[in-house]
């Protein structure tokens, strides 16, 4: 057996910063949409109440991945992340096992990252201002490339006074209410999913929500009427409306697959985006396994570069 490339979680976030997440995000929607790439559903093993599993491969660019990821909402509460796992990364051509990546890193990345590939392609052309509502990982990695995108300044909210100031403060945005981040330009949640952050009343003429953290079946941040008031987009439809945002909106007869886009196809200019500057848009994020992918080709790429270099294990 080959040596195996084992990438941490430090090495993947020094050598990928959110620039090229979003990038390279945004490659990986239009070579999936264009039939480059493949990516067969994501399998989700229950492991209640605890959480899930969730196995998510996906081939193009040379590779072949398997990310093995969990959703844990409890296990802050030991100390332990929600997410953790590891991507497996093979040759196409020949099956090799050519790395082992941590999953937390490349999660981080492309989480935030398509949230700022959403934004360019979906809010207006004059949004600026970023409401951030679920500060905690994911939503400071969504608040980071929607920075490096150069949206902002945005409002921070979180019933976790902490987290919004820790994020406010480092992006030298503000921390606030709920309503003052509903407010702004580009709304970002990002919270568990638990319960509605977002009703109908909310949604404003103009505004573009991006939805990341109902990512499986049970969870919603926006209840179906809010849902159902805006054009909507989606990063895959099946997943979207069987375990996403769109889920309770589909199940209540309110929304179609008609009614829904997905934004690769808006990146290939086969399907339009927004209307018009009045519009609602929602973009529905539940986490595509070609995002993983387009950040390990971005890890790969740095190993052969010279700027990372993996410990490595013969297996
Ligand atoms: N779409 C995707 O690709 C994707 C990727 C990773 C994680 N997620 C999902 O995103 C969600 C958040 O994940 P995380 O790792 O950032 O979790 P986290 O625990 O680090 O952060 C969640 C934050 O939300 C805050 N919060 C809780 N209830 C809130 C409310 N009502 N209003 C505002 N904020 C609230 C918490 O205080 C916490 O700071 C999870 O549901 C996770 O499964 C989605």
């Amino acid at each position: 057996m080959a040596e195996v490339s084992v990438f941490t979680h430090d090495a993947v976030l020094g050598a990928i910063p959110p620039s090229e997440a979003i990038e390279r995000v945004r490659h990986g929607f239009v070579e999936h949409a264009s039939g480059q790439w493949e990516m067969p559903p994501k399998t989700y093993l229950q492991a209640q109440p605890a959480g899930d599993f969730r196995a998510m491969p996906a081939k193009g660019g040379g590779i072949a991945i398997l990310k093995w990821v969990t959703s844990f909402p409890g296990n802050p509460g030991a100390g332990l992340p929600v997410v953790m796992g590891a991507i497996f990364v093979s040759s196409l051509d020949k099956g090799e096992l050519l790395a082992v990546v941590d999953v937390r890193a490349v999660t981080a990345l492309r989480t935030g990252a398509v949230a700022a590939v959403a934004a360019q392609e979906l809010a207006r052309e004059d949004a600026a201002s970023v409401g951030i509502v679920g500060c905690g990982l994911h939503g400071t990695w969504a608040a980071r490339c929607l920075a490096d995108a150069e949206y902002g300044p945005g409002v921070c909210f979180d019933p976790d006074p902490d987290a919004a100031g820790r994020l406010a403060g480092e992006l030298g945005w503000e921390a606030g209410a709920l309503d003052d981040a509903l407010a702004c330009d580009v709304v970002t949640c990002v919270t568990p999913g638990a319960e509605p952050v977002i009703r109908a009343s909310d949604v404003r003429p103009g505004v573009h929500l991006n939805m990341l953290g109902a990512d499986g079946p049970g969870k919603a941040e926006a209840d179906a009427d809010a849902v159902a008031a805006c054009e909507l987009f989606c990063d895959e439809w099946e997943q979207a409306s069987h375990g996403g945002e769109l889920t309770g909106a589909v199940e209540a007869g309110l929304v179609e697959r008609a009614n829904v886009t997905e934004l690769g196809y808006v990146l290939t200019g086969a399907a339009g985006g927004r209307s018009g500057p009045r519009a609602a848009t929602l973009f529905d994020s539940t986490g595509l396994a070609i995002q993983d992918l387009a950040i390990c080709l971005g890890v790969l790429e740095a190993e052969r570069d010279g700027r990372l270099r993996p410990e490595t294990v013969r297996l």
